[in-house]
């Protein structure tokens, strides 16, 4: 059943999961193929985004200076798009016992400087290891999203379980590309149960590049208005705006 939120006009989306840096991971090869995703964003009505690149403990992750040069030089090219788009900073985290120092020192980032930590695992992880890998954060202070929570296999089908991750405190993003697809899409129809349940925090585009995985967020939003009977003022601006506000939800 559609809700009221069928009769209000969204825009100005925030994707809090992208791989718009040119050349720092498997996102964008440059900049121009960055230009050309944030003109797609932009047409999809996404006006605040945190770039994610990957971060691996032990592996030669990018400097944290550098890469707030390069989003400097890519919110300038943002701003000649849309005068309203902000780009902002974090990683997404391969969890893994080290990253607590890391985060520490600095040298892995929160989301936007937030105490929120955007966080994955092997998809095949087992559930013990993720429910213990966000306590530790939490432990230690930071607020886990667990990046693409339709992704890992101990979860898929188990509301019992995601239940259980948020009660400890763990947030869950889910990517917008996966909300779409009609009812014989049975992935789709499950994460708008999910939405619908209330049990998803935030949405992300996990963009990479401009085809195969691009920053898609308003046909998500078409599909949440039709099949999602939730308020969805939360999960697309007050939940992200508690990033931003670093407040916790
Ligand atoms: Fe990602």
């Amino acid at each position: 059943m559609a809700n009221d939120d069928s009769y209000i006009e969204f825009k100005n989306y925030f994707d809090i999961h992208a791989h718009i840096l040119p050349e720092v991971d498997d996102g964008a090869t440059d900049l121009t193929e960055t230009v050309n995703m944030l003109k797609l964003a932009a047409s999809e009505n996404i006006t605040t985004i945190i770039a994610t690149p990957h971060y691996v403990c032990g592996r030669n992750n990018p400097e944290p200076d550098y890469l707030e040069k390069l989003r400097l030089r890519v919110q300038k090219e943002a701003y000649d798009i849309n005068k309203d788009m902000r780009i902002l900073l974090g990683n997404e985290i391969f969890y893994s016992e080290s990253v607590i120092e890391d985060l520490k020192r600095g040298k892995a980032l929160t989301l936007a400087g937030s105490r929120y930590v955007l966080v994955e695992f092997s998809i095949s992880e087992s559930y013990n290891t993720i429910y213990n890998a966000v306590t530790k954060l939490i432990n230690n202070g930071y607020w886990p999203v667990l990046a693409h929570a339709e992704r890992y296999i101990c979860l898929h089908k188990r509301t019992d379980l995601i239940k259980e991750l948020i009660k400890a405190g763990c947030y869950i993003q889910v990517n917008a590309s996966g909300i779409v697809g009609n009812i014989l899409n049975s992935k789709a129809v499950y994460l708008r149960k999910l939405i619908s349940s209330g049990l998803v925090h935030f949405l992300g585009s996990d963009c990479h590049d401009c085809n195969i995985r691009p920053p898609i967020m308003e046909t998500a939003v078409r599909y949440m208005i039709k099949k999602c009977d939730i308020n969805l003022s939360e999960i697309l601006y007050e939940n992200p705006f508690k990033i931003l506000e670093n407040n916790y939800i």
